[in-house]
């Protein structure tokens, strides 16, 4: 018998995805040119399968691959973005049949997934683009997908997709996001909100040992309590576990003897650059990305600290009550780099017609990947309530609750940064709140001094047209 659906790229999220779907009775085959990756497949299926008939094969070879598979075939490619996906692409084409339909599951850079939807439909083949979050364990126990292109080939693959997503109350956390590059933009915003939530995460853990001396045991509880309440979310349960592992044998915590270096694979840094493009404020992502730069310059900051200084004074603050303030600062800079990454998703809707709909990416970040958390079910219901909603802050669940969390975002930034504790991200989602909520913004200023020194002219309230003043000269006439 034929196999149902194809994978090609072995690592450990190819293999988990693989072995989800066999789990739920497809018969699957995977393909890596390391014959180590498909062994590892088969040995994995034959280790998990218990009393089940499914097949799991492996392969070396691509056209033995592609010849296992059912017509018309379904292949997903998991491999490293770039370069790589097209070369793979280009082995793979000739071995297919018109109608067959490739997967792009990585992390891909949307405008590839653009050039490579146009150009694979143009040869006849289906291709459509997935994002795929969760990591290792979501791919093996249920991930949240986000596939866009093709329509067609996305309804002939959906009962798959279906069957190995990760289920919030029942339903599955894929749906179809929208045409062209649609579900891999959708899956790199996923992923600047990512960044910042972690930003968040790291600087709390900044502030609680540095400002408030607390030691790893005392700040891990701060995340596992945190982690019970409303701010319950994945990535605030990954950090409260971080604040318990010790390699076997060791006292100390694995965490105290990682390099304070991080690292990037771009996702990031390409929301940043689309919503400049776009012209969409996300600042909470772009210190995000920023603050990952900086900690690279690692023999800088320790000449800098040695020329400035890096001591911080214990914060003169009552502790339950800064700490209570400190929730609430992370609960209103968590809604506000979701309202960030929506708007953008909003604008790119628009730009690209990609028709999202906000509601349903809600839907399906609800479970399986890795910014779920407890408050998108209000995020949800926002825009249940109202379909056409401009931007979450202004809806009224989410007014709320940045009314009742604003006085604990004041105290901490504050608070930090009369310390010198850096806290970029926390301090950027605060004043992004307040120039948000500025009926009038200092930027007419902006528009004189561009005028004055440029001749960029500006416009005037109640006004019709653009108007230009001789700064100068008046200056001048009238001292
Ligand atoms: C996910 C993750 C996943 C990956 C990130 C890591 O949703 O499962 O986002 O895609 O862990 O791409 O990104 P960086 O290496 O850039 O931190």
């Amino acid at each position: 018998d034929q196999l149902t659906f194809g994978m090609i790229g072995l690592g450990t999220m190819g293999r988990n995805l693989l072995l989800n779907m066999a789990d739920h009775g497809f018969s699957v085959a995977g393909y890596d040119k390391n014959p180590a990756q498909s062994e590892l497949l088969e040995k994995a299926w034959a280790n998990d399968a218990g009393e089940s008939k499914t097949v799991v094969k492996g392969f070396t070879d691509i056209s033995a691959f592609v010849g296992s598979l059912k017509s018309p075939r379904a292949i997903m490619m998991l491999v490293p973005a770039g370069p790589i996906v097209d070369s793979v692409v280009a082995e793979l084409l000739p071995l297919l049949d018109k109608g067959d339909i490739i997967i792009d599951g990585g992390n891909s850079h949307f405008t590839d997934t653009m050039r490579r939807d146009k150009a694979l439909e143009a040869e006849g083949y289906h291709f459509f683009g997935m994002g795929i979050s969760g990591g290792e364990e979501g791919a093996r126990r249920g991930p949240s997908m986000m596939p866009g292109g093709d329509k067609t080939a996305y309804e002939f693959v959906k009962p798959v997709l279906n069957a190995v997503a990760a289920k919030v109350n029942g339903d599955p956390c894929v749906t179809y996001i929208g045409p062209g590059a649609a579900g891999h933009f959708v899956k790199m915003v996923h992923n600047g909100i990512e960044y910042a939530v972690m930003q968040l995460i790291a600087e709390t853990y900044e502030v609680l040992r540095k400002g408030l001396k607390m030691d790893n045991a005392a700040i891990g509880q701060v995340f596992t309590d945190w982690n019970a309440g409303r701010l319950q979310s994945f990535l605030l349960e990954v950090t409260s576990d971080i604040f318990k592992y010790h390699e076997p044998g060791e006292t100390q915590l694995l965490l105290d003897s990682i390099k304070d270096e991080a690292r990037a694979k771009g996702t990031g840094k390409w929301t940043s650059q689309v919503a400049m493009d776009l012209v969409t404020p996300i600042p909470a992502i772009d210190s995000a990305v920023s603050m990952r730069d900086l900690s690279k310059y690692k023999a800088w900051r320790v000449q800098a600290a040695g020329m400035y200084g890096d001591e911080i004074a214990p914060l003169a603050v009552d502790k339950d009550a800064f700490l209570a303030s400190l929730e609430q600062a992370f609960f209103f800079s968590m809604i506000t780099t979701y309202a960030q990454g929506m708007h953008l998703l909003a604008s790119a809707s628009e730009q690209y017609s990609y028709d999202l709909n906000l509601a349903e990416i809600t839907k399906i970040w609800r479970g399986g990947c890795i910014i779920r958390a407890a408050f998108l079910e209000t995020m949800l219901s926002a825009y249940q309530a109202d379909s056409s909603l401009k931007h979450l802050l202004l809806a009224p669940a989410v007014q709320a609750i940045i009314q009742e969390t604003v006085p604990g975002i004041r105290t901490v930034v504050g608070t930090a940064v009369a310390a010198g504790i850096a806290v970029p991200t926390y301090a950027t989602s605060v004043s992004y709140f307040d120039a948000f909520r500025s009926a009038n913004m200092p930027s007419n200023l902006i528009q004189a001094q561009r005028d004055y020194f440029g001749a960029h002219t500006f416009e005037l309230i109640g006004k019709e047209g653009v108007f230009h003043a001789q700064w100068q000269g008046k200056e001048a006439t009238n001292p």
